[in-house]
C-alpha cells in the first residue's frame, strides 16, 4: 500500500466513547478527516450533537449517541445503533473518562468505585459489545485511551483510583490483544500525559500553580494540545499500524523519561 493510503480511513466506521469533548472529539475529528464516518458516543447528548454537525459539516458522515458507558444496556444499545445505521463497526475508540483528586485515606467508597466504573468497566463494556461484532467480522482496531498514570504516579496531586483504574486500562488492553489476536482485531492504547482539555482547567480550578509545576517535570516544558492526540489515533486506527497490537502508545512530551 502507498503511504498516502496507509493512513486512510475511507469507508469505515468507528464509534468513539467520549466523543462530545477534549481528546475524544479531536479524535472523533481526526478519524472524520481521514476519511471514517463517526459516531460520538458520550453520556452528553447535546455536546455529542455539536461534534457531529461540526463532522457533517465538514462533508463527513456522524451520528450522535447517548450512552452512559456505566451501563451494559446502554453500551450494547450503541453498538446495535451503530449497526443499523452505518452496517458495520471497524474502529473503536474507548475514550469516556473521568478524573478526580483526593486523598487516599479520605476517599469515600463511592468515590472509588464511580472512578473504577467509568474509566475501567466503561472501558471493558465498550471493547466486549463491539469486539463480538469485530470478531465475527475477523477485522478490527479498538484503541483505549489509558494513561501516564497508569504507568507513574503524578505527583503532586493525589489520584490513587485515578492511577488504579489507568493502570488497569493497560492491562486489559494487553489481554485483549492477546485473546482477539486470531481473530484480526487489534487492541492498543494511547497513554496521554497532561493534555489542556475540560477535565485538566477543571482539575486545575483548585491549585492552578500545579501547571507551572508540571510544566517543570515535562521535557518538552508545555502540556499537551488536545488536538495533538489525532495522529496517534488515525494511525493506530488505520493501516498505517497493522503489525501493532498491545502496544502503549505514550505520549506526554517526554514525562515519563523522568
Ligand atoms: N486531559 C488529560 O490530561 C488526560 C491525560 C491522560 C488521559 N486522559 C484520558 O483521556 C480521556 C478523555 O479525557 P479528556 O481530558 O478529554 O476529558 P473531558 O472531561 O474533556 O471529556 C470526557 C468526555 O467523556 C464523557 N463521559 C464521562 N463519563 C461518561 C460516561 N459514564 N459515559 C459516557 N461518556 C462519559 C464526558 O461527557 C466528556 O464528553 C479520559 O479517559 C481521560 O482519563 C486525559
Amino acid at each position: 500500500m502507498h503511504i498516502n493510503d496507509l493512513f486512510r480511513l475511507d469507508g469505515e466506521v468507528a464509534i468513539v466513547t467520549g466523543g462530545a469533548q477534549g481528546l475524544g472529539e479531536q479524535m472523533c475529528i481526526g478519524l472524520a478527516e481521514a476519511g471514517a464516518s463517526v459516531v460520538v458516543a458520550d453520556c452528553n447528548l447535546e455536546k455529542a450533537q455539536k461534534v457531529a454537525e461540526y463532522i457533517r459539516d465538514l462533508g463527513g458522515l456522524s451520528e450522535a449517541i447517548e450512552v452512559d458507558v456505566t451501563k451494559r444496556v446502554q453500551v450494547e444499545a450503541m453498538v446495535q445503533k451503530t449497526l443499523e445505521r452505518f452496517g458495520k463497526i471497524d474502529i473503536l475508540v474507548a475514550c469516556a473518562g473521568i478524573g478526580q483528586w483526593m486523598k487516599a485515606e479520605e476517599m469515600p467508597e463511592e468515590d472509588w468505585k464511580r472512578v473504577l466504573d467509568v474509566n475501567l468497566n466503561g472501558v471493558f463494556f465498550a471493547c466486549q459489545a463491539v469486539g463480538r461484532e469485530m470478531i465475527k467480522r475477523r477485522k478490527g482496531s479498538i484503541i483505549t485511551i489509558s494513561s501516564m498514570s497508569g504507568i507513574i504516579v503524578n505527583t503532586p496531586q493525589a489520584q490513587a483510583h485515578y492511577n488504579a483504574s489507568k493502570a488497569a486500562v493497560i492491562m486489559l488492553t494487553k489481554s485483549l490483544a492477546s485473546e482477539w489476536a486470531p481473530y484480526n482485531v487489534r487492541v492498543n492504547t494511547i497513554a496521554p500525559g497532561y493534555m489542556e482539555t475540560q477535565l485538566v482547567v477543571d482539575l486545575l480550578k483548585q491549585y492552578p500553580e500545579y501547571a507551572e509545576l508540571w510544566k517543570k517535570l515535562t521535557p518538552m516544558g508545555r502540556l499537551g494540545r488536545p488536538e495533538e492526540i489525532k495522529g496517534p489515533c488515525v494511525f493506530l486506527a488505520s493501516p498505517a499500524s497493522s503489525y501493532i497490537t498491545g502496544s502503549v502508545l505514550v505520549m506526554d512530551g517526554g514525562y515519563t523519561i523522568w
